[in-house]
């Protein structure tokens, strides 16, 4: 599934999705007709998951936007795994197609991506969630730093954040992508130029595309000294 493109404050939105999905098609897409109200339950709490990491960022913009005169971030998308994804991407790594293996193995089943104007805003707004006391970091990957071969950027979080429940507290784990809206722009034509079977000069659009990343770089960087020598004044 897609991100969705829902804005800062409609994150209402997100808590439809899985609780909705057909018992047949978990049942059938996943192989587990046992344990589908358990599955059912993992997803909930995933939107939780991705309710509270939303919320989180929300606050901290409100409050940078304060303090800096201007919003740390443009938009936050997210989205649920969806059956479909979480089988293939199993079958994809050879695991098992069960309960547990999803729960072990796949840490993006909850994704948030969050998209700034700034680079140097990333990394502020980066820093300020991981400091919260109710954050676990599990991972960082940081492709701005160190871009991926192709020239795709972005900074990667695994985090696990607390949920609460009825009965208990657990502790669930959210990918969270930051970029910017030039590496987003760049990342969404890479992404469908990646499913699409047959490109006619695949080696000579991909060195097209790892110019236009470095572009896009060299663009953002002038965009923050523009907006420097702006606040400055
Ligand atoms: P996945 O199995 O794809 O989740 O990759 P991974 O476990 O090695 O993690 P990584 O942090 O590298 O990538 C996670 C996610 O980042 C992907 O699912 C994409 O959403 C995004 N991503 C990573 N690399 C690329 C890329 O080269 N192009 C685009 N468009 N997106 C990417
Ligand atoms: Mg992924």
């Amino acid at each position: 599934m897609a991100y969705d493109s829902n804005t800062m404050y409609n994150a209402g939105n997100i808590l439809q999705g899985m609780s909705r999905i057909s018992e047949p098609e978990i049942a059938e897409v996943l192989h587990m007709s046992e344990d589908v109200q358990r599955f059912r339950v993992l997803m909930m709490k995933y939107e939780c998951a991705i309710s509270e990491v939303r919320t989180k960022l929300e606050v901290l913009n409100r409050d940078m936007s304060i303090k800096n005169e201007r919003n740390p971030f443009e938009s936050i998308k997210s989205r649920l795994k969806t059956p479909t994804s979480i089988h293939d991407k199993l079958m994809r790594r050879g695991l098992p197609l069960s309960y547990d293996s999803i729960v072990e193995n796949l840490t993006d089943i909850a994704g948030v991506r969050v998209i700034c104007s700034f680079v140097d805003d990333i990394y502020s707004l980066a820093d300020c969630l991981v400091a919260q006391d109710d954050i676990r970091v599990i991972r960082r990957k940081d492709y701005l730093k160190e871009p991926k071969e192709n020239g795709y950027r972005s900074l990667h979080l695994i985090i696990e954040v607390p949920v609460f429940l009825s009965e208990d507290k657990e502790w669930m784990t959210v990918e969270v992508q930051f970029r910017t809206i030039a590496m987003d722009f760049w990342a969404s034509l890479e992404h469908k130029m990646k499913y699409k079977k047959e490109i006619r000069n695949l080696e000579s659009v991909s060195e097209e595309m790892r110019y236009a990343a470095e572009l896009i770089n060299q663009l953002d960087h002038r965009m923050t000294q523009i907006r420097e020598k702006i606040d400055y004044v």
